[in-house]
């Protein structure tokens, strides 16, 4: 848990959070690969990779190759992203003396969260190069609040308490100090003094707000946990630190973490692309495996993405029967739609793989009469012919600025993937 913490306060974006995986993996052990490259893997082997920055795998091979059968390989995926607002290009705007930032939404926050909070950016930069193809790229987190999405005062907006719509495009433009002047840019001078570098050799960038208010504990006996992006980080580190402890026997224990499931997984970071596909038919043949299709359709994903826990507000919004309760262990989620892939054959798999770890598990189905979300489940079953379950950690208030769950359910979750990946 205290490292999980740690891993939220180095996560503010995508790409930090790839960062903050490859130092985990490096530090126990895993040697680098690249996509790029012919891979020479040796049995016991333990290897990660990334994608495009955002993307990260990571596996583990079994001591005796000659023991490997299916599932061959076992998978759990989830994602990197997160819902935010993302930075414009040319995003400087004046307006009444202040300075404000162009913005769009990245994904479905829940607008109102992100109202008078302390925000900063995070992201990335990139720089002009000799070779136009491979611009240079830097890294940046300007750590300290620089923005503020002030609220409507009340006496402007007496009916703000029976809800109020925020329009993107207006309410949500963060201020970040006074306009001086008709040109400059406030968030270029704060790159260039960051980057140490001049104002024309940045072409352009990739910058994400984040709430500055660090991870805390709550709860009389702190048996909560209230921190920004617990969808879907809680998941990849509990897969992730998963695989550290993986002592694999008869299968090729994998790692994925995807970006850009918020918005559709359409990237080739992404879930919807071919790139996971490219990561096992690069292991299968560095294996000398000779039967892929055969391999993949005998595999198993676990796709780990945060479930809804029942709001104790609002139970008339969840199912009547099956209520998930924070801290009562991973929840198997079901859908008729497959916004879930629901194969019972498959589903149950996980539910008895808890079972043999000795973890409570609970199953979430939609209100029949609500739509619900989606995870990357679906999207890497319309690729890749593998047995899949989805399942996650109960949370409340998903894409919130800040979510909250409970600290029992991490070790539970975690205590069923080491088992899977053993089994
Ligand atoms: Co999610």
């Amino acid at each position: 848990m205290k490292d999980f913490i740690r891993f939220l306060e180095e996560s503010p974006v995508c790409f930090y959070t790839v960062r903050a995986l490859c130092k985990r993996f490096e530090a126990a052990g895993f040697s680098a690969l690249s996509l790029y490259e012919d891979w020479q893997i040796e049995a016991g082997g333990k290897y990660y990779l990334t994608v495009g920055d955002s993307a990260c795998f990571a596996f583990v091979l079994p001591e005796d190759l000659s023991q490997i059968k299916a599932p061959v390989y076992r998978m759990i995926g989830a994602h990197t992203d997160q819902p935010c607002l993302r930075v414009k290009p040319t995003p400087d705007m004046r307006q009444n003396g202040y300075y404000k930032l162009n913005i769009e939404v990245y994904g479905g926050p829940i607008y109102a969260t992100w109202m008078d909070r302390p925000l900063s950016l995070a992201g990335r930069v990139v720089l002009k190069s000799e070779d136009v193809f491979n611009p240079q790229v830097c890294y940046v987190d300007l750590k300290k609040p620089v923005l503020v999405i002030p609220n409507l005062a009340i006496h402007m907006n007496h009916e703000v308490n029976k809800g109020v719509a925020l329009d993107p495009q207006t309410d949500l433009l963060p201020i970040g100090g006074f306009a001086s002047g008709e040109d400059g840019s406030l968030l270029m001078e704060a790159l260039c003094a960051e980057l140490q570098v001049q104002a024309e050799d940045i072409l352009d960038f990739d910058l994400f707000t984040y709430t500055t208010e660090p991870p805390c504990l709550a709860g009389f006996k702190e048996e909560f946990l209230s921190a920004p992006h617990l969808d879907d980080l809680v998941m990849v580190h509990t897969a992730a630190a998963a695989l550290l402890e993986a002592k694999p026997q008869t299968g090729v224990d994998i790692f994925c973490g995807f970006d850009h499931e918020e918005v559709g997984s359409r990237s080739r970071m992404g879930a919807g692309s071919d790139t996971l596909h490219i990561v096992l038919e690069k292991i299968s043949k560095a294996l000398g495996r000779t039967h892929l299709t055969e391999d993949l359709l005998q595999s198993f994903l676990i796709s780990g993405d945060v479930a809804h826990a029942t709001h104790p507000n609002h139970p008339e919004r969840h199912d009547p029967v099956l209520t998930t309760k924070l801290g009562g262990g991973p929840v198997i989620k079901i859908a008729a739609a497959q916004s879930y892939v629901t194969q019972s054959e498959d589903y149950v798999v996980y539910e008895q793989i808890c079972k043999k770890a000795g973890v409570p598990v609970q199953k979430f189905t939609n209100r029949s009469n609500a739509r619900g979300g989606s995870t990357i489940g679906p999207i890497i079953a319309g690729r890749i012919p593998c047995r899949i379950v989805d399942m996650g950690i109960p949370i409340l208030a998903m894409h919130s600025a800040r979510e909250l769950m409970a600290v029992k359910d991490y070790d539970l979750t975690k205590q069923s993937f080491i088992t899977f990946y053993n089994e």
